[in-house]
């Protein structure tokens, strides 16, 4: 297997800069998710890593080697398109063979490896089919053994779940994940699913316009977001973002002032979690008096929207059925720990927190 590194690496297409200088080590054996919006960068990053696409500067280290001038072959990466890329005129134990024929492998030997690799993705009832035989899950399992069958370094996986129905999709989430450790190999999932990204990998990396905005583990890109881009980019729904201006220990949201736990100044946006709000009385903060506006029932949980007194916020309460109704008048408090705050210019988090 394979320890990763990219040093400041950049992709130019013509005069439009795709990946704008990725500082990233990913360890070897880990499983690391590549997640962002669409155009932000993340299949031209597999690409390079992949040999498929040349860089325009930059290094990509695979063990400490320099591999930027080793081609796409020579790396044995595995990769995984969205669109699988299945040969249809080949069997599918021959698109699962495929990459063996550049290898030095005979072809009793590499059927038996193919064969292996298909009981690993449990399509070994499948062989004898074409891919126009096959269902959608059946084919992107035919794709990951094609790309496990050289026992790869790295595993490059883009968008592998995204044709896959939402009971298949949970499946294939636990699968590739079991599999992944088994096997040991350092793995990269590319993804706009925030959900598929913080339970498959051990470490997300968000990105954002060719850059990385921050790496970690889903519970510190969640509880602790170095931007405003994270913070609002990670949970379902989405965090709640209050404009108001600090002045010394205290911010003012809408009229509304917050002691804060450290000095300020200046335009400052408070975030407030819609699952960190109560009504109940259990968080430790003075209640604000909100007004619900709208009532969501979202299944195990619903989603209230109310005017409150810093503005329109979102918050959750856990049950099948509203306990309360629209037009209410209901006590809100927050845990003032739970509360992020970010300077307003440059987008950053700043250490104050709100006092409790
Ligand atoms: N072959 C190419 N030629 C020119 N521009 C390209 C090429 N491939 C990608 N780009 C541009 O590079 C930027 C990043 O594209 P990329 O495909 O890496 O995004 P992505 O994060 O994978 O998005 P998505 O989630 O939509 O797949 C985009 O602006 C895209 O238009
Ligand atoms: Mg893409």
């Amino acid at each position: 297997m394979a320890r990763i590194e990219l040093k400041n690496l950049r992709k130019e297409w013509g005069g439009a800069t795709a990946v704008a200088g990725i500082d990233l080590a990913i360890e070897d054996g880990a499983f690391v998710a590549v997640l962002g919006p669409s155009g932000c960068g993340k299949s031209t990053t597999l690409m390079m890593l992949a040999g498929i696409y040349q860089p325009s500067s930059g290094d990509i280290m695979f063990d400490g080697a320099r591999v930027n001038d080793v081609e796409a072959r020579g790396r044995n990466v595995g990769i995984v398109f969205q669109s699988y890329a299945l040969y249809p005129n080949m069997t599918v134990l021959d698109n699962v063979m495929f990459p063996l024929r550049f290898k030095a492998v005979e072809r009793g030997e590499a059927e038996r490896r193919a064969r292996e690799t298909a009981a690993l993705v449990r399509i070994e009832t499948l062989l004898e089919r074409r891919p126009g035989q096959l269902s959608g899950g059946q084919q992107q399992r035919v794709a990951l053994a094609r790309a496990l069958v050289k026992r790869p370094h790295l595993l490059l996986l883009d968008e592998p779940l995204s044709n896959l129905d939402a009971g298949l999709r949970l499946t294939m989430r636990t699968e590739i994940r079991c599999i992944q450790r088994e096997l040991g190999v350092t793995t990269v999932l590319v993804t706009h699913d925030q959900i598929e990204a913080t339970t498959m990998a051990d470490r997300v990396v968000v990105m954002n316009g060719g850059r990385v905005e921050q790496a970690g583990a889903a519970e510190d890109l969640y509880e602790r977001p170095d931007t405003l881009f994270v913070a609002s980019f990670i949970g379902a729904p989405p965090i709640n973002l209050f404009e108001g201006q600090a002045e010394g220990h205290m911010l003012t949201v809408n009229q509304t002032q917050l002691a804060l736990t450290q000095a300020a100044r200046g335009a400052v946006v408070l975030g407030l979690r819609p699952e960190s709000l109560r009504v109940d009385g259990s968080a430790d903060a003075k209640p604000m008096l909100a007004r619900i506006a709208a009532v969501e029932p979202m299944g195990r949980e619903v989603m209230y929207t109310a005017d409150s007194p810093l503005g329109e916020i979102r918050f959750l309460e856990a049950g099948a059925l509203p306990c309360h109704g629209e037009g209410d008048n209901v006590p809100l408090s927050f845990t003032p720990a739970s509360a992020l705050l970010f300077d307003k210019a440059s987008g950053r988090r700043i250490d104050a927190r709100i006092a409790a």
